[in-house]
């Protein structure tokens, strides 16, 4: 009978030690493949890290020329308001001088209506001289050339001036001023007539948000190393979104259904950046329908002796 020999059976000694020697081959040539796929890619991992950086590199330059080209083009703007401004300013003082030369009975007598259209002229002239004053201040703010006049200043004759520059407004607006002032304050060091623009952009922000019968309060106290003043009102609030934009050039807030601002929004950008330069700081809490707080401080001046 035949016998039919398994592969085992066929296979001498001498095959065993071919397969042992394959089997040893083709782990050394599966080590080195590994070994250089390892290799490639750690090598494709730094050659992406370096891409990475290149191109961060090549964006961050990219990024900083255009910074560089818009802060030459808001600077050039800069320039250009002003000479526009400059233009605007010696009309305008013409038209405001000359409208008060005539509304003075005794240069020439003038009826009812001719002294309303003339009182019109002089109102409207004051209010482009305003925005005016506030455009030159905005641009030299922004270019770095505006002038302070810091010195000592008595906090209790600011309060009075600003009580007094108010007392009309207030009135008129049928709102109802609250003034309290601590006992005892040290001098500022500020320039006053700054203090002064601050304070009552603030009080007609928050007389402008306020209806009549409402609340503007105006609070002054010492802070640590600095005096605090506080203006709140009871009136429109400010929502989260645009408390955000708040303190940007020509910034205003769009109430659909109230025309309760009417400036170009620099008022705040402004006392930013005065308070910035008199080292003051100036923030807010607001809510709609619940009212707005506006505080700043103003360092205490050091030159001199306090109680
Ligand atoms: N107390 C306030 N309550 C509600 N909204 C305010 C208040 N103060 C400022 N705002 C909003 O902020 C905008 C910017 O104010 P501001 O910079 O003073 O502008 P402007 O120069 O026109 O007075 C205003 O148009 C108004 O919408
Ligand atoms: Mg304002």
């Amino acid at each position: 009978m035949n016998k039919v020999l398994s592969n085992k059976e066929f296979s001498s000694p001498d095959d065993s030690a071919v397969v042992r020697n394959d089997t040893t081959k083709r782990k050394q040539e599966d080590k080195g493949l590994q070994e250089s796929r390892c290799h490639l890619e750690q090598g494709v991992t730094k050659r992406t890290s370096q891409l990475e950086n290149a191109n961060k590199k090549k964006r961050t330059v990219k990024l900083k020329a255009a910074y560089d080209e818009l802060k030459e083009l808001e600077a050039q703007k800069d320039i250009f308001i002003s000479i526009i401004i400059h233009e605007l300013q010696t009309p305008l003082t013409s038209i405001k001088g000359f409208s008060q030369l005539l509304m003075d009975n005794s240069i020439a007598k003038i009826d009812t209506k001719t002294r309303h259209y003339l009182d019109i002229i002089n109102r409207n002239s004051e209010r482009m001289y305003h925005l005016i004053r506030d455009l030159i201040d905005s641009t030299k703010i922004n270019l770095g050339q505006i002038k302070m006049f810091s010195t000592n200043v008595n906090v209790y004759s600011i309060f009075n001036e600003i009580k007094e520059i108010m007392e009309e407004i207030f009135n008129d607006k049928k709102i109802i001023p609250v003034f309290h002032i601590e006992n005892d304050l040290p001098n500022i060091n500020a320039d006053p007539g700054r203090v002064i623009y601050i304070l009552k952009n603030l009080l007609m922000n928050a007389v402008q948000a306020t209806e009549s019968g409402g609340t503007v309060t105006l609070k002054i106290y010492k802070n640590g190393k600095c005096v605090q003043f506080e203006v709140q009102d009871t009136g429109i609030g400010i929502s989260e979104e645009n408390q955000k934009y708040i303190f940007k050039r020509f910034y205003q807030v769009k109430y659909p259904l109230t025309k309760q601002f009417t400036g170009p929004g620099l008022g705040l950008s402004i006392c930013n950046g005065l308070l910035e330069l008199m080292n003051g700081v100036i923030w807010f809490e607001s809510a709609p329908g619940k009212g707005s707080k506006f505080y700043f401080t103003l360092p205490i001046e050091v030159n001199v002796k306090h109680p």
